[in-house]
């Protein structure tokens, strides 16, 4: 039989209570966490959001309430009434912070059931993630996730705090919009009263917030939901939570102080100091250095050791001597053993022409004065592991006619340093156990600006916007724009840590004249520009103030904070890697009359 709540209202949370409350009378709520039955005395974990408290049943206290608590169950929701007691010396659990008292209880309401569970909030083996996200609602009463949801609300409410000091408005945008240019795949809304026509849900809020510069707004942000249509990894999800903003007037370092200044209060109530200004590093030299644009600085770059090399060594080895040659150093690995460097194999991702040396002891041990070069070039010690990244002889001189060829970094070279770059990494994530370089709280940020302006799309044979299509270029490269597109660079950055990359933006194009040479650079005519941003472009004419912005992930955000490595961990409610919602059963077929309605067919894909 259950009881009612009827007009009890609880005293106090279940973690709450501390050795000044002996002797209070109380009301908790919540779960059974735990109940051991040692015949004359039940003891019951409760737990709410806040901690657990143990509850006393005594049989010789008070019978009719100790035989209620004999049909506790796992996950029953109770009520319990009682005067809360400092427990004996020989019982104070240190563990929990409400371990020197228990509740000895005078009523018991019993306010609801459980089934028994597929598994239980106390587990300390994880559930499988299907089950996880098929019964999210248990697998978010365990502490971690509990844990994780409230940093993510402490995170986004200090962030909201401070860029309203900043000055910033907050501003909701349109989620059934037209499509937005950041080159995921939509998701794409049917109209019922215009049958045949599509709303798309934003990926950004991009235009919106641009389009609020030109009215006027000055300083605009929104921590909004995203939706993209992308291939899904461990820090992607289909819908997503920036903290997207927006000013009118500013160069680059005004942006990033924004930033820096919202990021500090994040990471500060999640009780961590983070200095700035953040390093800034050019796009050109986290390439060179790191072979990527989100450089893990807490591991160290890698170095260019070819001139350690007699062009003798490189021609027998069969390494392409124009090409650099990438000596990766991940500190105290020590030597490898056979068995490990065949490991290491399938960690290397060649990005075309590539190869790699994982034994350099054997290199060492055949060109002695190039190792003893590369060794110092690479700063390495003598318990440091060495892998070389090079190019291999065939490879190379194809790249030559690359339309990006004349860049700093060459297609070729860029291929190398991405190769390097990835098995860093990889190399980096194997081995943390030895280096010990990826220590909790150490955050390291870095701004990475100077991006090149355009993408070349192999595929398409035409360039693409490396941000989007909205992005500044630099105002001295403006004159290569048709010239050398190659070499244009955009008032864009991306703010990252430890290898991830938090967010992205830049300065915008605020003249229409400019903005209609970037779509032609971008094979776009005239009429099409006119048919898909058209209402943009005329916006532009009427008054536009320079601006520019950004766009942080709030989930990315959490989820280091958190130290968990996959945004599923800090998202109430996410979809699985195909998108789906395992707990709702989205997405789902929907009836005939509702499609006929929206004049819509179905056609099964073969
Ligand atoms: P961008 O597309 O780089 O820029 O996105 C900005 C940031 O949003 C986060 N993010 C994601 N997080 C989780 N899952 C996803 N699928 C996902 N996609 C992006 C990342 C990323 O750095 N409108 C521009 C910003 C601007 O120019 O102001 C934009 O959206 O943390």
């Amino acid at each position: 039989m259950l009881d009612f709540l009827g007009d009890l209202r609880r005293t106090h949370m279940c973690g709450g209570l501390r050795l000044s409350d002996a002797g209070k009378k109380v009301v908790l709520m919540g779960w059974v966490n735990r109940r051991r039955d040692l015949g004359q005395i039940i003891f019951v974990d409760l737990r709410d959001r806040t901690g657990v408290t143990q509850v006393v049943f005594n049989n010789e206290l008070n019978a009719a309430v100790h035989q209620k608590a004999e049909t506790l169950r796992n996950e029953f929701v109770i009520a319990a009434i009682g005067t809360v007691k400092r427990r004996d010396a020989d019982t104070i659990n240190p563990n929990i912070p409400t371990g020197e008292v228990e509740l000895v209880v005078e009523e018991l309401r019993l306010l609801n059931v459980s089934k028994p569970l597929p598994f239980l909030p106390s587990d300390t083996v994880l559930a499988n993630e299907e089950m996880r996200l098929k019964y999210r609602y248990i697998d978010l009463r365990r502490d971690a996730m509990q844990f994780n949801i409230e940093l993510r609300h402490k995170v986004a409410l200090a962030i909201r705090e401070n860029l309203a000091a900043q000055g910033f408005f907050e501003i909701e945008t349109p989620f059934m919009t037209r499509s937005t240019p950041e080159g995921a795949r939509d998701y794409l809304v049917p109209s019922r009263v215009s049958p045949g026509s599509f709303y798309a849900l934003p990926q950004s809020p991009q235009l919106f917030k641009q389009i609020l510069m030109i009215s006027g707004f000055d300083k605009y942000f929104q921590i909004v939901r995203c939706f993209r249509d992308e291939d899904l990894r461990a820090d992607r999800q289909p819908e997503f939570t920036q903290i997207d903003l927006e000013m009118s007037y500013p160069q680059p370092e005004r942006v990033w102080e924004v930033v820096e200044g919202f990021l500090a209060a994040a990471f500060k109530a999640a009780g961590h100091e983070i200095k700035t200004p953040f390093l800034r590093m050019d796009f050109d030299d986290a390439i060179r250095q790191y072979g990527i644009d989100k450089p893990d600085l807490r591991v160290p770059a890698f170095t260019d050791v070819s001139d350690c090399f007699a062009a003798s060594d490189l021609e027998s080895l069969a390494i392409n001597k124009d090409l650099p040659v990438i000596a990766i150093r991940i500190p105290h690995v020590g030597e490898l053993s056979r068995k490990e460097r065949d490991d290491v194999k399938p960690l290397f991702v060649s990005k075309g022409g590539a190869r790699v040396f994982e034994d350099f002891k054997r290199i060492e041990n055949k060109f002695p004065e190039a190792g003893t070069k590369v060794r110092e070039r690479a700063g390495a010690a003598a318990d440091d592991l060495l892998v070389l990244v090079v190019g291999s002889a065939q490879s190379g001189s194809s790249g030559d006619a690359h339309p990006a060829s004349r860049r700093k970094v060459t297609p070729a070279e860029m291929a190398i340093y991405a190769s390097a770059g990835l098995l860093r990494v990889a190399l980096a994530q194997k081995y943390s156990d030895r280096h010990k370089l990826f220590q909790k709280g150490d955050y390291r940020f870095l701004w990475v600006t100077n991006f090149p302006m355009f993408e070349w799309d192999e595929g398409d044979k035409r360039w693409n916007a490396a941000h989007h299509p909205f992005t500044s270029p630099n105002d001295e490269d403006m004159d290569k724009l048709e010239s050398d597109p190659a070499m244009v660079r955009a008032l864009a950055y991306d703010v990252v840590l430890n290898g991830t990359e938090l967010g992205s933006g830049s300065i915008r194009i605020h003249r229409q004249d400019v903005q209609s040479r970037i779509f032609h650079a971008l094979g776009m005519t005239e009429e099409e520009a006119r048919s898909r941003f058209g209402f943009f472009l005329e916006a532009l004419e009427y008054g536009t103030p320079p601006h520019g912005g950004i766009a942080l992930g709030l989930d990315r955000i959490v989820m280091i904070l958190a130290g968990a490595d996959s945004l599923r961990e800090v998202i109430p409610f996410p979809k699985t890697a195909a998108a789906k919602d395992l707990m709702m059963e989205a997405p789902t077929p929907v009836a005939e009359g509702q499609l006929r309605e929206l004049g819509i067919g179905v056609v099964k894909k073969i």
